[in-house]
């Protein structure tokens, strides 16, 4: 298939991840508020998509090449796991170095010791979705228990649970999960997830594609990212069908092969985009996304004010955001939930906008138990809001005045951004590597449409 026998060299890939390397020391962004925003923004692949079909390159000896990947640190912690589990990867980046290309080759990793170490699974917990793939392949596996997360506990049971009932045996010693298959094959499984988890079944269905007969998987998680990953292991061979709903059926095959696949759009960065507009005001187009991943927040911004149309571009769909500033935003409600619900990584950056509508906001969270970390924050830049439990209030609109304020995690830090953009004077936002583990250069794109912003160096991290 022409892809056969990539061998690692240095390339210009090494220089733009010299460049991740000292921007991570480079912790906060500078935002001078006030401006609307007017242009066109390309959005980058999608992190959550890209790193399972990462893990889906465990699956074949052959090599699998992935583009459209985000440089953002969690791909390339992703891509040193496999490196550390024997993987070849060669990185090319794409003209404006936001985006890459990886070509990942999973030969030769029989005699290897086929462990994901400590030190990099902490970072970034979605590592796990390589015990998977290990198992189906190899029949062992050791990879390091991810622990606690800022937005809560973030159990892997699910994982566990299902992989156990394919026949491996999974113990936890001194932090690792330590996993064997005693008769070498997983066995297929009719499974129902007892709660609706992405990571459970994306890991059960890359664990499944190898098994022996045929798996049965009842309530599946139905985000995009499940469909892009079934896309690239049918590309590799796979035999699976139901995507899109919430029962999928995997046909177990001897053996992958390579494959070349395009992440999808990240719906979370256009959606931090249109939060962005609807907030600051403005007319901005993106380009590559696909709406029909971003229905609920459309619905939401469309309820709360803002002019959102969708038409096809040069790069796939386009979505044009419009809101005038003498547009008032009204409050409205949402409730996060598995999709197509309103997403649990939308919730910070809609609880941003929130701030300026005219009314009370009640926003319930029910993914995660933690997840109002921004709140504290928000209000420190003059927020109006109250967290009782799972439920956050916000009445708007509030005057907001630039501070210093810390990123706490991902999608809080985007959120504190989308603030700054509105507050009266300068906001700091510091502690940006939480930021960099899910954004492409996202200052650069709002500097790009009209934003004031700056990253600057010399933070604490
Ligand atoms: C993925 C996304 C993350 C998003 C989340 C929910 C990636 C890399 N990350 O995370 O950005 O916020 O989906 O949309 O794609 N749970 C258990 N046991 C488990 C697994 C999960 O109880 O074994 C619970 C979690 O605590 C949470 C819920 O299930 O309450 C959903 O979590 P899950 O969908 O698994 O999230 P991730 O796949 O980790």
């Amino acid at each position: 298939m022409g892809l056969r026998n990539v061998k690692p060299k240095f390339n210009a890939g090494f220089s733009l991840f010299l460049s991740f390397a000292l921007e991570s020391c480079v912790d906060r962004l500078v935002i001078t508020g006030g401006s609307s925003l007017k242009g066109r923004i390309l959005v980058s692949g999608a992190k959550n998509a890209a790193l399972p079909c990462i893990a889906a390159a465990l699956l074949s000896p052959e090599p699998v090449l992935l583009s459209h990947l985000p440089a953002v640190s969690d791909i390339r912690t992703m891509l040193k796991v496999l490196e550390a589990l024997g993987c070849s990867v060669v990185r090319v980046p794409d003209e404006d170095g936001l985006q890459y290309t990886a070509t990942i080759q999973a030969a030769d990793l029989e005699q290897g010791e086929l462990k994901a170490p400590y030190e990099l699974v902490k970072t970034m917990r979605a590592s796990i979705l390589v015990l998977g793939p290990l198992l189906a392949r190899f029949g062992r596996a050791t990879v390091s228990l991810p622990g606690g997360c800022a937005i809560g506990a973030r159990p892997i049971n699910l994982h566990l649970e299902a992989l156990t009932r394919m026949g491996a045996h999974i113990e936890i010693i001194q932090g690792y999960v330590e996993a064997k298959v005693p008769g070498g094959r997983l066995q297929a499984i009719d499974h129902t997830f007892e709660k609706v988890s992405v990571g459970a079944t994306e890991n059960t269905m890359l664990a499944a594609t190898l098994a022996e007969g045929t798996s049965i998987l009842r309530n599946a998680a139905l985000e995009p990212e499940i469909g892009d990953l079934a896309e690239l292991l049918n590309k590799m061979g796979a035999r699976i069908t139901g995507m899109g709903t919430t029962t999928l059926t995997i046909q177990g095959v001897a053996a992958l092969h390579g494959s070349a696949h395009a992440t999808i759009p990240d719906r979370i960065e256009a959606g931090t985009h249109l939060c962005a507009v609807a907030i600051a005001g403005g007319d901005v187009v993106l380009e590559r996304v696909r709406p029909d991943d971003l229905r609920s927040l459309i619905d939401l911004l469309e309820r709360m004010g803002c002019l959102i149309t969708e038409r096809d571009g040069a790069e796939g769909r386009q979505l044009r955001v419009q809101r005038e500033l003498s547009q008032k935003l009204r409050a409205r409600d949402i409730t996060t939930a598995p999709f197509p619900s309103f997403p649990t990584d939308l919730q910070a950056q809609a609880m941003a906008v929130m701030t300026q509508a005219h009314g009370i906001s009640v926003i319930k969270e029910t993914i995660f138990e933690n997840r109002f970390q921004h709140a504290m924050e928000l209000e420190r830049l003059g927020a109006n809001l109250r967290i009782d439990g799972s439920t956050a209030i916000v009445a708007g609109p509030a005057k907001l005045t630039g501070c210093t304020v810390m990123a706490t995690d991902l999608r809080a830090s985007a959120t504190l951004v989308l603030a700054g953009l509105v507050a009266e004077g300068e906001t700091t936002v510091d502690r940006i590597y939480h930021l960099d583990r899910g954004y492409a250069g996202l200052e650069k794109k709002l500097e790009g449409v009209g934003a004031r912003i700056q990253r600057m160096g010399g933070g604490s991290v």
